[in-house]
């Protein structure tokens, strides 16, 4: 079993160049389930994924991984633009396999297989340069995903995709989940959280102002700020 869990932020303050983004964060995440994090534009969603995966470092408090010491190889995170290597789909998807130490066969091998999950089999001699933003999405999350890790962070995974786009990468999404993968995600989609959530963490002012079962969130929201969020009515001066 993993040691990553419960992941704890403990007043956890973000303040490059004196800027107060996170002013003070305390959340406990479970190993299970997909957890949505909502916020207006710059509240410090990105930064709080970021932190979870060991890339920034809180300016105060901490974050806690369980009996683990950090994050390590059992965290990944998937960007919202991924990067691509100059090379095909395949090679790409196969990646993060090289730094696990899985020899080239096994590589394709396992690779094909992922490719077949997430719909680019026909693919997979391409190079991946050539791919659509939906298709690049896809293959990210495959890659993230051939690893097993045991949490998987996702920053806004469907900005700018059309919604045949949206929709296949969220299958994917719920795949991993069942696979045994915590996720933490960020989205703009208030539909997208009430089809992916488990749970729903709130941020504004650099706090977490509500977390929630995603129900409740949306049905009942607590704070002020959740509830003028929820009917896009959030003036944009809330927060900075
Ligand atoms: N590495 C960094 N160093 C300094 N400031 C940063 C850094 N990363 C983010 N910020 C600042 O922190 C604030 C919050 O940024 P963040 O990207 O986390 O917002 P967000 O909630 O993800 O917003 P959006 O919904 O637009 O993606 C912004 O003002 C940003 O400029
Ligand atoms: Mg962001």
């Amino acid at each position: 079993m993993s040691g990553l869990f419960p992941l704890a932020c403990k007043a956890v303050g973000f303040r490059p160049n004196g800027q107060e983004v996170l002013r003070g964060v305390d959340l406990v995440l479970g190993g299970e389930g997909i957890t949505v994090v909502l916020g207006p534009n710059g509240a410090g969603k990105s930064v709080l994924l970021r932190m979870l995966c060991g890339l920034l470092e809180p300016t105060s408090g901490s974050v806690q991984w369980g009996s683990a010491a950090g994050p390590g190889r059992e965290v990944a995170m998937v960007f919202q633009h991924p990067m691509m290597l100059r090379d095909t789909v395949l090679a790409n998807v196969a990646l993060a396999l090289k730094a696990h130490a899985v020899s080239g066969r096994e590589r394709r091998t396992r690779g094909r297989a992922m490719l077949a999950r997430i719909g680019l089999e026909d693919r997979a001699e391409q190079s991946a340069r050539l791919l659509s933003g939906g298709e690049r999405q896809r293959l990210a999350l495959g890659r993230a995903w051939l690893t097993r890790p045991r949490l998987l962070l996702l920053d806004e995974p469907t900005a700018s995709l059309d919604p045949s786009g949206v929709e296949a990468v969220e299958r994917i999404i719920r795949e991993i989940r069942t696979d045994g993968t915590k996720v933490v995600m960020t989205t703009h989609n208030l539909g997208q959280a009430t089809r992916l959530a488990d749970d729903v963490v709130f941020l504004a002012e650099g706090l977490v102002r509500e977390h929630a079962p995603v129900q409740r969130f949306f049905a009942r929201p607590v704070s002020p700020e959740a509830r003028l969020f929820i009917k896009g009515e959030l003036p944009w001066h809330v927060g900075f």
